[in-house]
């Protein structure tokens, strides 16, 4: 994957892991913290994090009604992430803000690339296109194994009810991609207490930020 190269003064941070590692907690968790400290955060989440690309989530997620393929998932993944870039993140970054976004490129390179088994470079081509080449600064992966990750859920999404083998994958994909990107990467074991967490992702921005 290609290496960071920052050409906004905001700071990109993004959390990935698999289904119930304890991503949107932490990123709660970052957000009040950084709020104590009187930085300007910009929350969100993918996919879903637009009022279009709301409509993509449930068509994703939240419906039986229509069949998705594996390919059309990986597109509206793609579409409702450049809709999230263009109409938050890039504008956040460019102000100066801190970006926090719950899942991003990567999810769909474990999930879609791995998971789906479309291909991880395919896929990475797919929504790098779609973001215009921005890369997060710091990225989170919050460890988890399938077991534990599932047993926290108290729903599951279309993607939650997938095989343990599928999720046992994609959490192979994201420690794969943490090794291809040491330089964006830090990897916390998602077993760890809330807070312990909460302070190594801390220490892991300040350190990043500077
Ligand atoms: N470190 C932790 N130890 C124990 N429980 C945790 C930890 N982190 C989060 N949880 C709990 O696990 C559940 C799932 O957490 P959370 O919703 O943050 O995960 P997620 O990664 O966002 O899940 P999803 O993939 O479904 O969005 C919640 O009930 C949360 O309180
Ligand atoms: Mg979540």
């Amino acid at each position: 994957m290609k290496k960071s190269v920052s050409n906004h003064p905001g700071f990109f941070v993004v959390f990935e892991g698999g289904d119930g590692a304890g991503k949107s907690t932490q990123v709660k968790k970052l957000t009040q913290k950084l709020e104590s400290l009187n930085e300007t955060v910009v929350l969100t989440r993918e996919p879903g994090g637009t009022e279009l690309g709301k409509k993509i989530r449930e068509i994703l997620l939240d419906q039986d009604e229509f069949e998705v393929t594996p390919r059309m998932e990986a597109l509206l993944f793609a579409a409702d992430r450049s809709i999230n870039m263009s109409q938050n993140i890039k504008p956040a970054l460019e102000k100066g803000f801190v970006v926090i976004a719950d899942r991003h490129i990567d999810s769909s390179i474990a999930y879609q690339g791995v998971g789906r088994g479309l291909g991880a470079d395919t896929i990475e081509d797919i929504s790098r296109w779609a973001v215009q080449g921005i890369v997060p600064d710091l990225t989170v992966l919050l460890d988890v194994d399938a077991n534990t990750g599932q047993s926290r859920l108290e729903s599951k999404d279309r993607l939650d009810r997938e095989s343990a083998e599928f999720h046992t994958k994609v959490n192979q994909a994201f420690r794969d991609l943490a090794k291809a990107n040491p330089d964006r990467y830090i990897v916390i074991d998602a077993s760890k207490p809330i807070d312990e967490i909460a302070d190594l992702v801390f220490n892991a921005f300040k350190a990043k930020r500077k």
